[in-house]
């Protein structure tokens, strides 16, 4: 049987996983799959680097050309991160007839269509499971096995940092820089944690999963973007008092030609399937005209499951050697005329205040919602200290704009010392 010679670029967290499952797990690919794989070179950026995982030395290189020049080397698969030189090696590979896997969510986000283009054109395969939510296997489920169903909906957990904060925050009522800097020391959180609290390592990610959802491209342009940093103690707790729980949730609804994206935390009542993800767990809830409701869920990172995301992309390659699958919508980098992108979307909001604890507040505050097509579902007046008082409302379905204007409305009022925040809900 021949053997199929994979170059890895990168033997980090992701690279180490890969290289543990192809060499504990060989006899079981072996016998279930008919496959003999063989890692034959391995980029990394220091060669002489200690690592965690002892192997032969001679497989490390920090020259590209001794993979993608390499003629016996038929898989590349990539987990370096980051856009530079990351995509200039994976376009390198496919234009020498290479098969790419990737676990680099960013640079398919921004270069999706250049490079299966370039895929499509050498008669190669591009691979991606890994670059969303880890181990979860949800682009082969919502490519292989959802192509009956028009998905309309999907809500997904899909960043495990945040999702540990919240959790950390909502079980412990502490701080968001408290916990923040736990997680960092622990380890789940990186030295520089913009990526994941602003939401951008989840814009990335929503791009590819809502594009395939869809069968429409779905630029990260087009998602709307708001991280975690503002969401406190106290609104969680008042949230907790309200039935819900919080969560940095990636959103896509698609209604006709239609399409709305969004990153933002998210109040969902406790009853939601998605509330009971705790920790760094992801999961991805997805809505089909003909599946009804279902999640998946599982861990979103980590080496093992990551690892475990891009053996099977190698896998899959290599059955589908002869006739690899692309996608089936409008892979452009700009988007279909066809598709209307809404930033007017539907929601319902919690809105906290702090105001001046006076006669009539609550009623000018009250009129303001209802010039503004903003209709009160509840309302919790708290304990007053000296002389300003919480004030805690939560709102029907309202439009993202009309809510927007109600607060710069009531942002002006001589009584109102503070908006504290105001976070979406959805059921
Ligand atoms: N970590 C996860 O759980 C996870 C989950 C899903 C997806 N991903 C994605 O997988 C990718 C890798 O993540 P990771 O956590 O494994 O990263 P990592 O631990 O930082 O590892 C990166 C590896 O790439 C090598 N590398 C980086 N830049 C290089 C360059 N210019 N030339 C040669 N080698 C270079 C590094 O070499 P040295 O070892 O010599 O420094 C290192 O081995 C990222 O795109 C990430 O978003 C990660």
């Amino acid at each position: 049987m021949e053997e199929i010679k994979i170059g890895l670029l990168g033997f980090g967290n992701v690279g180490t996983g890969v290289y543990k499952i192809l060499e504990e797990n060989r006899n079981d690919i072996l016998h279930r799959e008919g496959l003999k794989l063989k890692v034959e070179k391995i980029l990394v950026r220091d060669v002489h680097k200690r690592r965690k995982m002892i192997i032969d030395s001679s497989l490390f290189t920090d020259n590209i050309k001794d993979i993608i020049d390499n003629p016996e080397i038929s898989i590349v698969a990539e987990f370096m991160g980051g856009i530079d030189p990351a995509k200039e090696y994976i376009l390198a590979a496919l234009e020498k007839k290479k098969t790419v896997v990737t676990a680099n969510k960013e640079v398919m986000a921004r270069y999706w269509s250049e490079l299966e283009k370039a895929a499509q054109k050498n008669g190669v395969g591009l691979y991606y499971e890994a670059s969303v939510a880890g181990g979860i296997p949800i682009i082969k489920v919502m490519g292989e096995s959802l192509q009956a169903n028009k998905v309309y909906e999907l809500m997904g957990i899909i960043n495990g940092t945040t999702n540990y904060i919240l959790t950390k925050m909502s079980e412990e009522g502490r701080s968001f820089e408290d916990v923040l800097s736990e997680a960092q020391r622990l380890g789940y959180a990186e030295p520089d944690p913009t990526a994941d609290i602003e939401g951008f390592d989840a814009t990335y990610k929503l791009s590819i999963l809502s594009s395939i959802a869809f069968h429409a491209r779905v630029p990260i342009e087009y998602i709307y973007r708001e991280g975690i940093t503002k969401i406190t103690a106290e609104d969680i707790a008042y949230g907790k008092e309200l039935g819900y729980v919080i969560r940095l949730l990636a959103i896509a609804k698609k209604q006709g030609f239609s399409i709305e994206t969004r990153v933002h935390p998210t109040f969902i009542p406790m009853s939601h399937p998605l509330a009971a993800v705790r920790d760094s767990y992801n999961a991805i809830f997805i809505r089909g005209d003909a599946v009804g409701s279902m999640m998946l869920y599982g861990r979103g990172a980590g080496d093992l499951p990551t690892g475990s995301a891009v053996v099977s992309d190698i896998i899959t390659a290599c059955h589908q050697s002869e006739k690899h699958r692309y996608t089936t919508f409008y892979n452009e980098a700009q988007v279909s005329e066809e598709v209307n992108f809404i930033k007017n979307w539907e929601t319902e909001f919690f809105i906290r205040l702090t105001v001046k604890d006076k006669p009539g507040v609550l009623a000018k505050i009250a009129g303001i919602f209802g010039k503004h097509e903003v209709s009160i579902a509840s309302m919790i007046q708290k304990n007053h200290n000296e002389d300003s008082v919480p004030l805690i409302f939560v709102t029907h379905h309202a439009k993202e704009l009309s809510m927007k204007k109600a607060i710069d409305d009531i942002k002006c009022q001589q009584d109102v010392i503070r908006v504290e925040n105001v976070i979406r809900v959805e059921n």
